[in-house]
């Protein structure tokens, strides 16, 4: 069924009162917009259209990433006036015109299906996405003649005392006959308590013209929250939470407290693995099977294999092979590689970096810029001295090297295999396979 969609994101977001637009709010570290584009994307429209505002521009920068357009309302006038900026694209094509709200970030794009459908089946002139509110409150009220078609769309500020107990509310998702929409429209006045264009107001001019509109009664009221608030993004935030804990808990992940632990949404997890409270996993982060996460651990944009734990941890961007040891407290900066069963321990930082298979960094170390080979033991407290004030530089460890507690590489430095460094060293030029150094700088000490 072919259609065209339209989502309008340039509302400021009054109640929100944020200096960021209210559809970039993050619901679980994503824009709410960003799901409202993947549901279009997923729905392959004819066209897509998105209305952004005149600070735009971060909207603008998102929708970069899709195949759609954007117009710009330059004044926010209402729901009705930002449907008119997209006038000169819609208003003579043949096929239906479905409007979205970009706040509306759980619409799945099953229920826009059906509502094209409906328009199609039911040969109407509009088809609304409606839905049994739980609170009423903010939306626009339906109502209803005798038969159950749609007479009028009316806003909560403009309803009177008897059609504000009306509970089946306007959800924000309609699939218009595109050339009718912009005749009706073109009618609106902003005759209303917010003196705006309402789009709504749409509705009641067609069924005026004897045209049908159609309501599509939506069951999952999650689906339609719109989301204009602090306590609405709160709201919006648990919903997914939720959701999203619910299927890895059916995909086999057990999830100790699930109302205290966080996935994202573009996350993948393996079975078996367990998830210990306060734990966030965010971005696009991949978790193996049979580990242990949390309490309390911050995984994101990273990637952890097989059998491994992580307790009281913060991984970003970095990427983790199996059966490996992290924490507790640890912190993976980015670009940390730490290979097949390694470890690392107690607040210990690791950036830009690659720990071999099999090696340790358990206390209190920093190592950055470092290729650590295998069956490494790095001393408690050694740091890798990669700044200068200027530029960054590397410090190369060879397998099964031992480092003695408190040593300092001062970058660039190379280690040599089975080397050894005493503790308390200062290591400032390269040591060679096999050698001992110790001292301030460090030098050469016969035996070991
Ligand atoms: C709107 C509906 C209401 C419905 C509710 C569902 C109207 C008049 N009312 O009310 O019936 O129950 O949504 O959530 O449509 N926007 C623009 N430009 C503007 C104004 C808004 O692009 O000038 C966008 C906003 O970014 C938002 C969407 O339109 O994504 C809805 O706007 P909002 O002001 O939140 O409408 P509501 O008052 O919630």
């Amino acid at each position: 069924m072919k259609f065209h969609l339209l989502i309008l994101a340039a509302g400021e977001g009054t109640r929100m009162r944020s200096k960021l637009v209210k559809v970039m709010h993050p619901v679980l570290g994503k824009p709410m917009l960003t799901y409202v584009l993947e549901t279009a994307a997923r729905l392959e429209p004819l066209s897509a259209t998105i209305v952004t505002g005149k600070d735009g521009k971060i909207v603008n920068d998102l929708v970069g990433n899709f195949n759609f357009k954007t117009v710009t309302q330059t004044e926010r006038l209402g729901t009705g006036h930002a449907v008119l900026t997209a006038k000169d694209l819609y208003a003579g094509v043949e096929e239906p015109l479905v409007v979205v709200y970009g706040d509306n970030p759980f619409l799945q794009s099953e229920t826009v299906a059906k509502l094209v459908e409906a328009y199609y089946t039911s040969e109407a002139f509009a088809s609304v996405l409606t839905v049994e509110a739980t609170d009423p409150h903010g939306y626009g009220r339906i109502l209803k003649d005798k038969t159950g078609n749609i007479l009028e769309i009316k806003e909560e500020k403009d309803c009177n005392e008897e059609q504000r107990k009306i509970t089946e509310v306007n959800s924000g998702c309609y699939c218009f006959n595109s050339k009718q929409l912009f005749k009706a429209l073109d009618r609106v006045k902003p005759n209303n308590k917010q003196n705006e264009i309402y789009l709504t107001d749409v509705i009641g001019i067609m069924v005026s013209n004897g045209q049908k509109v159609v309501p599509i009664k939506i069951l999952e009221e999650w689906q339609t929250l719109g989301v204009d608030s602090r306590q609405k993004l709160a709201l919006a935030n648990m919903i997914l939470r939720d959701r999203i804990n619910e299927h890895w808990m059916t995909e086999g992940v057990s999830i100790v407290d699930p109302r205290n632990t966080w996935i994202g949404s573009d996350v993948i997890i393996g079975a078996d693995t367990t998830i210990l409270p306060g734990t966030h996993i965010q971005g696009t982060s991949i978790i193996g099977g049979d580990c242990l996460i949390g309490p309390d651990t911050i995984i994101a944009d990273s990637k952890i294999g097989k059998g491994c734990n992580a307790q009281f941890a913060v991984i970003k961007d970095s990427e983790v092979f199996d059966n490996v040891n992290l924490g507790p407290f640890c912190y993976l900066r980015g670009g940390a590689f730490i290979s097949d069963g390694a470890k690392v321990g107690t607040f210990v930082e690791i950036k830009n970096s690659l720990v071999g298979p099999k090696s340790k960094v358990p206390h209190l170390s920093y190592m950055g810029d470092a290729v650590i080979g295998k069956n490494v033991n790095i001393g408690a407290g050694s740091i890798t001295c990669n700044y200068d004030g200027t530029k960054k530089s590397k410090t190369t460890i060879g397998d099964n090297a031992f480092i003695g507690s408190d040593t300092l590489f001062i970058a660039p430095v190379e280690v040599g295999k089975d080397a050894m460094t005493g503790a308390g060293s200062v290591v400032r030029q390269n040591v060679a396979q096999n050698e001992v150094v110790a001292g301030v700088p460090a030098k050469k000490i016969k035996g070991k």
